[in-house]
């Protein structure tokens, strides 16, 4: 894929993605740059509910998985 988890995988960076993107882990969570972080869509109501049991939780934390 080209989203977040796929290129780090594809580099070979450990990023968690448990549930392959279909939102229902927390396991794919990112800390963007504030810079980046605003140049992106909202999260979703999905995304959100599940950023809520992410561990570390940030402003600008958003799924890996659901970052494009
Ligand atoms: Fe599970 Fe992103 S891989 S929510």
């Amino acid at each position: 894929g080209d989203d977040i988890l796929g290129v780090a995988h594809e580099w070979d960076i450990e990023l968690e993605g448990a549930c392959e993107g279909s939102i229902a882990c927390s396991t794919c969570h990112v800390i963007l740059p504030p810079e980046h972080y605003d140049a992106l869509e909202e999260p979703g109501d999905d995304e959100n509910d599940m950023l809520d049991l992410a561990f570390g939780l940030t402003d600008t934390s958003r799924l890996g998985c659901q970052v494009h």
